[in-house]
């Protein structure tokens, strides 16, 4: 008897050890995963983009993967960083109207709350931790292409990916954009943000420790619309039937949401073709939220229509998903006030937090 569970308690000892090897010394010894490098350089240009950022319909255009470069056993080593900002951003189609004229949205981001170059944005990044940079595909239009090509010279910040911009895709770009991310660097969250909303970055950070803390993987102004099941509508659902009628799904505004590492590498690791695509990419990102568990959390600081000692992301919203006239509202709003309110607030420093309007089951709520 007594020997009996001596074995047994060297048996259950050795396999703690082996267990433990395999965990912590395996997989770590060897780093021979095949690895996608950015591209984050220069190529680009002038096109087409989605003028209504939320709202896309339809197929995509096919990817280029000529910008992706295979390499095996030669992984750089990831920049560790608290967040990668992603200013969603697109070609210009039309320089005489100023809500397609994405160059002019990228110049006044630039005099306002994007870093103006590459030298300060790697001082950004440096003192933060913080990596900023603006999303773009490709354009079929060859003088578009050069545009981008001088102002990500003059300026950099730029990530290219291999997919055609079109209204058409912006799921595909979404999805593209967080590969390509997971696959580069190493975080704790992901910012999509588009090139129409204004950002206070001097938060994110007081704002990710909120997040860390409250342990969520979805955050952002949480809404759950009409299914427009008529294709007159603009943000017709042709799959509405799989929906069950009615109103969507609980999901995030899409101007600006934040999604944790940890499920973004769950999103970027599954075989596309397995993911359901619906209409909008905002709904389509909520439903990869739900089927993979996610911590949905209604961050209202997200959506504020106007500069608060709260807001961090701050947009017409509800009346548009962004600014309405971007390019001209973003400097005067940034110089205003308001908008130059300190990053924290009070004595004891702190960013305040808003009452969501959605409380989940798991979320934490002080
Ligand atoms: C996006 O990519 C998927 C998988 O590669 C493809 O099947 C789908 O048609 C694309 N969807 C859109 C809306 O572009
Ligand atoms: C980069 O931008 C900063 C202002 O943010 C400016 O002071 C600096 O001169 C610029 N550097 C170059 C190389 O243009
Ligand atoms: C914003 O402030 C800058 C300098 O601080 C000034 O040059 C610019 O004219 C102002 N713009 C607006 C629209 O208020």
């Amino acid at each position: 008897m007594k020997s009996g569970s001596r074995v047994w308690a060297i048996g259950l000892c050795c396999s703690a050890v082996l267990v433990f090897l395999l965990t912590f010394v395996g997989p770590k010894g060897a780093s021979t995963e095949l690895r996608t490098l950015p591209a984050r350089s220069v190529e680009a240009g002038l096109s087409e983009a989605r003028p209504e950022d939320l709202h896309p319909r339809g197929g995509w255009l096919s990817a280029s993967h000529s910008s992706q470069l295979l390499l095996q056993h030669e992984a750089p080593p990831r920049k560790k960083l608290l967040a990668v900002v992603g200013v969603q951003t697109g070609f210009t189609t039309n320089h005489g109207d100023d809500r397609y004229n994405y160059e002019a949205r990228r110049k006044v981001l630039r005099s306002t709350w994007f870093p103006a170059n590459q030298s300060a944005l790697d001082r950004f990044e440096a003192s933060t931790k913080i990596l900023l940079t603006f999303v773009l595909g490709h354009s079929e239009d060859q003088q578009a292409e050069e545009g981008v090509q001088l102002e990500s010279e003059d300026h950099g910040g730029f990530m290219r990916l291999p997919v055609q911009e079109a209204y058409l895709s912006l799921t595909n770009k979404t999805l593209l954009f967080l590969k390509q991310t997971i696959s580069t660097y190493e975080a704790e969250f992901i910012v999509k943000v588009d090139d129409d909303v204004l950002l206070r970055l001097d938060r994110l950070p007081a704002a990710i420790s909120q997040w860390t803390q409250r342990g969520s993987d979805y955050i952002g102004c949480m809404k759950n619309g009409e299914i427009y099941t008529s294709d007159k509508y603009r943000w017709y659902e042709p799959q509405h039937q799989l929906l069950g009628g009615g109103q969507y799904f609980t999901h995030a505004w899409g101007p600006v949401y934040v999604l944790s590492w940890r499920i973004a590498r769950e999103v970027s690791q599954l075989n596309p073709n397995s993911l359901r695509f619906f209409n909008n990419e905002d709904v389509t990102v909520g439903g990869w939220m739900l089927a993979l568990n996610g911590r949905h959390d209604d961050e209202r600081r997200l959506c504020e229509p106007i500069c608060t000692d709260t807001s961090i992301a701050v947009y017409d919203y509800p009346r548009c998903a962004g600014l309405c006239e971007p390019v001209k509202q973003m400097q005067g709003l940034w110089n205003s006030t308001a908008c130059q309110l300190p990053a924290l607030s009070g004595s004891d420093q702190t960013l305040p937090q808003t009452p969501p309007f959605y409380k989940f089951q798991h979320q934490k709520l002080k």
